[in-house]
């Protein structure tokens, strides 16, 4: 096999560093302590995080393929002919193989914040698919999306698999979505996969798995900030901890410290009371109407949602074509 070529663009220097620094210890030093879900990625982490999506408990990534597959002829009918797709957190680039094998796409972007992972990824797209024009964007996209200038943004079709925009607080994720309306010209679409408000046991079994994967996942972070930012931790001093929180509607990821601790960081002392958290992630939990409107508020038409026969996921297709109304014919397919 000859080495595919892509076209790299790197949008997050090296000097991310000084940001990370700010941010980590922002979120180190605040009340309750917290860090961003973004840090989970890093090489390590990202090849956990593909671990995850095939444990029996994790039911999203199963899922969410089953229903793009049968929604594929569906999908490429609204995405219509030669857009250019962009996958935001496109990590080991599986899903978009689905839409690649069914859509008429000349090009690709994938957007991720793990370089080398981004890098592997997406040379092993454009070795599979030798007629697509691939580019690869490092990049930070929770501060914001720009398109490298080569893109020429006139049709584009978004891809925001996986439930990541579950990430975001709700009011964060109208904000991206916000600024991907402003990004995507008229007539663009975004697949977005959401993941379903479901019994709580099933919630909490797919981030508390048997094997401990989310764990190791979750404890990785701490790996990843001694390695980048020099902070003394010892992952044997911090368990995981996952569980629904229903006001909220959101799964929540803590790493709780087994003792009382204090570490440094450029100079400042972090402080841990035995028991205290650092809540590492959120991952909220809509339902279709409800994420209809959180869409709406930022000015997308949800054209189209497809859900599984369990209720379990959904996969929106928005538009941001002005005057867009729901499709209520559509809607037929939906369980209460
Ligand atoms: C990538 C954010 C969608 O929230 O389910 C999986 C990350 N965290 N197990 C999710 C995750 C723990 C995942 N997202």
């Amino acid at each position: 096999m000859t080495v595919a070529e892509i076209h790299f663009h790197n949008q997050l220097s090296e000097d991310n560093f000084p940001t990370m620094v700010e941010e980590v210890l922002a979120g180190l030093t605040a009340k309750p302590k917290y860090c961003s879900p973004k840090y989970l990625y890093d090489q390590k982490g990202s090849e956990l995080f593909e671990t995850i999506c095939e444990l029996p408990e994790y039911y999203p990534t199963r899922t969410e393929e089953a229903i793009l597959a049968r929604a594929m002829p569906e999908i490429a009918a609204l995405a219509g002919e030669d857009a250019t797709l962009v996958e935001f957190g496109s990590g080991a680039s599986r899903k978009v193989r689905l839409l690649l094998e069914s859509l008429s796409i000349q090009r690709y972007l994938g957007i991720d914040i793990s370089r080398e992972f981004l890098i592997e990824s997406t040379r092993r797209l454009a070795a599979d698919y030798p007629w697509l024009e691939v580019h690869a964007a490092c990049a930070d996209f929770t501060r914001g999306v720009a398109l490298p200038e080569v893109i020429d943004p006139k049709r584009l079709v978004g891809f925001f698999p996986g439930s990541s925009i579950g990430n975001f607080t709700p009011e964060a994720a109208e904000g991206f979505l916000n600024s991907l309306h402003q990004l995507l010209p008229p007539g663009s679409g975004l697949l977005v996969g959401v993941d379903l408000v479901k019994d709580h046991q099933i919630l909490e079994a797919a981030y508390n798995d048997a094997d401990g994967v989310t764990a190791e996942f979750n404890l990785n972070l701490l790996d990843h900030l001694r390695r980048k930012l020099g902070i003394a931790f010892h992952r044997e001093r911090f368990h995981h901890r996952a569980f629904f929180n229903a006001e909220e509607s959101r799964i929540e990821m803590h790493l709780d410290s087994r003792t009382a601790q204090v570490l440094q960081l450029k100079g400042k002392t972090i402080r841990l009371r035995e028991g205290e958290s650092i809540h590492t992630e959120n991952s909220y939990k809509y339902s279709v109407s409800g994420f209809q409107s959180l869409a709406a508020r930022a000015g997308f038409g949800s054209r189209r949602v497809w859900i599984d026969d369990q209720g379990l996921f959904s996969v929106h297709y928005l538009t941001s074509s002005p005057g867009m109304q729901l499709m209520m014919e559509h809607q037929s397919q939906q369980r209460p």
